[in-house]
């Protein structure tokens, strides 16, 4: 009887691709429920495929969307952010001020990966949508296995074997977070489906171990001109209820801040990956 119940849930999901190789909109479940264990392999297969899938009309509340996520994985308290719960430090807020004064001019550090300063990344985002203007605030994805596939062969041999730092030094200093700078590689391949791609955060200083300044700051801007490019994208449009869960090991993130004052507010849950410290356990 689970059983049959599990394969009609399952039946139900519809999953609408936005582009080839990235983004789908999943609709037929209900996330403020648990999931079936199908369904929950369903969608972790889902999110492999697409690396970033959407929820529509989802209105739940931040521990559904916490529970949510934790069928995913552990979840990891990020050190640096405000949470709006204190009940539940899973949940942090990601706030205007977020897109105004953390990136600060720079658009070219607006395209970038959760908690790459860690030695252990967290995998994945819950991402859920609280206060949004009428018109603005899209985010939008790049795939960095095509991003990766795209460059010249020459390019890709370059940096096959380098390591590329992500620093976050000063926001940690700022809350007593003691954490070395540490790079990572620049191409990884992923742990689960195989691909082969990028891994830099372009908010966190990318330099290129061993390379001079000027080397490492070319390749940096030639990396950030094909992440810009369209065809890599998808764009989503964030609605009343709307939920977007990624995988930070399979493309970068970009939010468009394009809506002056507006205080826009979304609420985000990370996930561990395997081995990480500081997790949260219940
Ligand atoms: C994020 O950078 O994780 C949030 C993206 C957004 O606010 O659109």
């Amino acid at each position: 009887m689970g059983a049959e119940h599990a394969i009609d849930l399952e039946q139900s999901l519809v999953v609408t691709p936005l582009e080839p190789t990235l983004g789908a909109e999943i609709s037929g479940v209900d996330l403020s429920r648990p999931l079936t264990a199908a369904q929950r392999d369903q969608v972790h297969a889902l999110l492999l495929k697409h690396k970033v899938i959407f929820f529509r009309d989802q209105h739940i509340t931040s521990a559904q969307q916490v529970a949510f996520a934790r069928q995913f994985g552990e979840l990891y308290v990020h050190p640096t952010t405000e949470k709006q719960d204190a009940t539940l430090p899973e949940a942090h807020l990601i706030q205007a001020e977020d897109a105004r004064l953390s990136y600060g001019d720079a658009r070219k550090g607006r395209w970038h990966t959760d908690t790459s300063w860690m030695l252990k990344p967290t995998f994945g985002a819950v991402l859920r949508a609280v206060s949004l203007p009428a018109v603005g605030g899209d985010t939008l994805w790049a795939d960095s296995g095509l991003v990766y596939r795209g460059l010249p062969a020459e390019v890709r041999e370059r940096i096959d074997n380098a390591f590329v730092t992500h620093n976050f030094k000063s926001s940690l200093d700022r809350v007593g977070y003691p954490y070395p700078i540490l790079a990572h590689p620049l191409v990884r391949t992923h742990p689960e489906t195989g691909e082969d791609a990028l891994f830099i955060n372009f908010s966190m200083s990318p330099q290129i171990i061993g390379w001079s300044p000027e080397d490492s700051q070319a390749l940096v801007a030639l990396l950030l001109r094909e992440y810009s490019n369209p065809e890599y994208h998808v764009r989503f449009k964030w609605t009343e209820g709307a939920i977007a869960f990624w995988d930070n090991r399979a493309l970068l993130h970009y939010p468009v801040y394009n809506y002056g004052d507006f205080p826009r507010v979304m609420e985000r849950v990370l996930i561990a990956d395997d081995d990480i410290p500081h997790r949260v356990r219940r």
